[in-house]
């Protein structure tokens, strides 16, 4: 059984970032009944503004594996024990939100040969500079980015009277085929990274 996390990236009061993250938790969840036998998987939502991390505030790199705070450790042992990770991204400044750059960039190897995709929200260009710029730290922390992608443009237009949102029917299909792919190479790469830790993997990558 493998664990994928939701994660909402927006910190600040009235964000909007816990509605993407409902409606995609729903498909999810939905996905995941279709998915048995070895490849079930489990979805949970991880909320940044829950997590509450200082600024990043370790004397020692991540990339040495030296934890001091108990807050960073705690945030490590949930990375560690995730197999997969859907981040819900706001788009500030045409890029990242500093909260879920300081989560990304408080541990290193917790992050290593997992798969992560992406919905992303925002004016007219849906967050897509903030994913594009989250790929590349992706990348840095050998995580897999997945091509499918949910991009929800000026989604102010999506929401009813009372602040709830609506997402269209291109939506919900693109976020059931971007889940779908997270959840098979979620359980892929597993089984990759089971491998590695029992040294049968490739020494090139050890
Ligand atoms: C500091 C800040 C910078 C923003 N910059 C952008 C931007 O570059 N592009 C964009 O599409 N929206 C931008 N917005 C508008 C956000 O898309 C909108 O406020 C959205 O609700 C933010 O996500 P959140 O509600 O989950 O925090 C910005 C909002 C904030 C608070």
């Amino acid at each position: 059984m493998s664990l994928i996390r939701i994660i909402i990236g927006s910190t600040r009061p009235q964000r909007f970032g816990p509605q993407v993250a409902n409606w995609l938790n729903e498909i999810a969840r939905e996905r995941a009944g279709v998915h048995q036998g070895k490849d079930q998987v489990t979805f949970e939502i991880l909320d940044l503004a829950e997590v509450n991390l200082p600024l990043f505030d370790e004397p020692i790199p991540p990339g040495m594996n030296q934890y001091q705070n108990d807050h960073t450790k705690a945030w490590s042992k949930t990375v560690a024990e995730t197999d997969g990770f859907l981040i819900v991204a706001p788009e500030y400044n045409n890029s990242i939100n500093a909260a879920l750059k300081n989560a990304l960039d408080y541990v290193f190897y917790e992050w290593h040969y997992k798969p992560v995709a992406f919905a992303s929200y925002g004016s007219a260009a849906g967050g897509s500079r903030a994913v594009a710029h989250l790929r590349d730290v992706a990348g840095e922390m050998r995580m897999f980015d997945l091509r499918e992608v949910v991009v929800i443009s000026n989604y102010w237009n999506q929401l009813d009277g009372e602040g709830t949102f609506t997402p269209t029917e291109d939506q919900t299909t693109a976020a059931t085929a971007m889940i779908d792919q997270l959840i098979f190479w979620t359980n892929e790469m597993k089984d990759s990274r089971e491998r590695l830790a029992a040294g049968t993997g490739s020494q090139a990558v050890a």
